[in-house]
């Protein structure tokens, strides 16, 4: 029998300011009790990505307000909190800040643990809101930030089996929208598009297909995307058919590279059967649901996907993870929570970017 905890997250690490009360109860699993979350795309979209002084001067505007949205939401007074979790990196510093600082401050004041939480291991942990996936497993990260294939063999333990070499896949829909002025965020947007579009009609690069492992990269197809749309005027049609190719072509890539991945996976843990986890925002789009789901299935995967609610920026999987932590004593004090912009889960991993990479 576990005790039962419940806690306090905050994650300002980029332009969603969002506060959650989540519960470990006596049996394990998870009760998310509240979640908020208060994204900014307003604030931003005129500019076409995310600005970080404007979002830092958000978060702070609306981070009071939120904190205490989630307390009411979920009945649970500040006296009854066991301990608060705040995401600490990797992302924009002055917006980790933000929540970094309130959090700290309300464990010193109610006297209770605080625990700094790398956002990716709130996305690598995320399903576990809503059931019990055993260790080891293999996650695709896909996001804003970061697109990653790991093994996630326990908590704070992961092994990095891919890693983009330029942009994120998230970064890659963002741009691909911008391109076809659709706006921002532009995932959601350009999975609306390819619906009504022909797949086939562009023929994109998928850079390095066939060579570094199930590394991944999209500057190549970003950069063929911006050719088409200075060669044609932008109607409608186009935007469709060149949205589809697009999302196709990424469910081509994805594919690939994650059959290498579950082979890597199952060659390391020696499992011929485990869990695919798909996390972070990009793994609301269905398409690549779809066709991962069909992956997993040739491969003896159990595929995974998040809730919507808990693909995108939450502080639920940011409690979460701070109660696994805390769970293990990986609990953390004045020295240790300290806002970092850059922060890999497999600390052992390559850096992948810059001149002179060989894959
Ligand atoms: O995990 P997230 O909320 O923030 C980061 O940690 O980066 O991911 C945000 C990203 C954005 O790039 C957004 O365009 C993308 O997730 N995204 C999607 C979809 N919904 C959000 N990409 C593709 N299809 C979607 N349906
Ligand atoms: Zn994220």
């Amino acid at each position: 029998m576990k005790k039962k905890l419940t806690f306090l997250g905050i994650e300002t690490s980029c332009d969603e300011t969002a506060a959650a009360i989540v519960q470990q109860k006596s049996n394990g699993s998870a009760k998310v009790l509240s979640s908020i979350v208060s994204s900014q795309i307003k604030e931003h979209e005129k500019f076409g990505g995310v600005v970080p002084e404007i979002a830092a001067r958000a978060h702070v505007e609306n981070i009071d307000f939120i904190i205490k949205r989630a307390l009411k939401e979920s009945k649970i007074k500040l006296s009854q909190i066991d301990g608060v979790a705040a995401t600490a990196g990797p992302g924009l510093i002055v917006c980790l800040t933000v929540g970094l600082n309130i959090g700290k401050s309300i464990a010193k004041f109610l006297n209770k643990p605080f625990v700094a939480v790398n956002h990716l291991e709130g996305h690598a942990l995320s399903p576990g809101l809503e059931k019990k996936i055993n260790f080891p497993y293999l996650l695709l990260l896909i996001s804003g930030g970061h697109s990653q294939f790991l093994i996630v063999k326990n908590i704070n333990k992961y092994k990095q089996l891919g890693t983009t070499i330029d942009d994120a896949l998230g970064e890659a829909f963002d741009k691909t929208a911008k391109m076809l002025e659709l706006g921002y965020p532009g995932g959601p947007i350009v999975e609306r598009f390819a619906k009504k579009g022909d797949k086939n009609f562009f023929k994109l690069p998928q850079p390095i297909i066939n060579k570094g492992g199930c590394n991944l990269s999209f500057a190549g197809l970003k950069t063929a995307v911006l050719r088409e749309t200075k060669k044609i005027k932008k109607n409608n049609q186009f935007k469709y058919n060149l949205a589809a190719s697009f999302q196709e072509t990424i469910n081509q890539i994805l594919k690939k590279k994650t059959l290498v991945a579950m082979s890597q996976f199952k060659e390391l843990t020696k499992k011929n059967k485990a869990t695919f986890v798909v996390a972070g925002g990009v793994a609301a789009n269905k398409s690549i649901r779809e066709s991962l789901s069909l992956v997993s299935k040739k491969m003896n995967f159990n595929p995974t996907f998040p809730n919507l609610k808990f693909c995108g920026d939450n502080a639920a999987m940011i409690a979460w993870a701070g109660i696994k932590r805390f769970n293990k004593k990986l609990t953390d004090n004045a020295n240790t929570a300290i806002a970092k912009s850059r922060w890999p889960l497999d600390k052992s991993a390559p850096f992948m970017k810059g001149p002179g990479l060989k894959l």
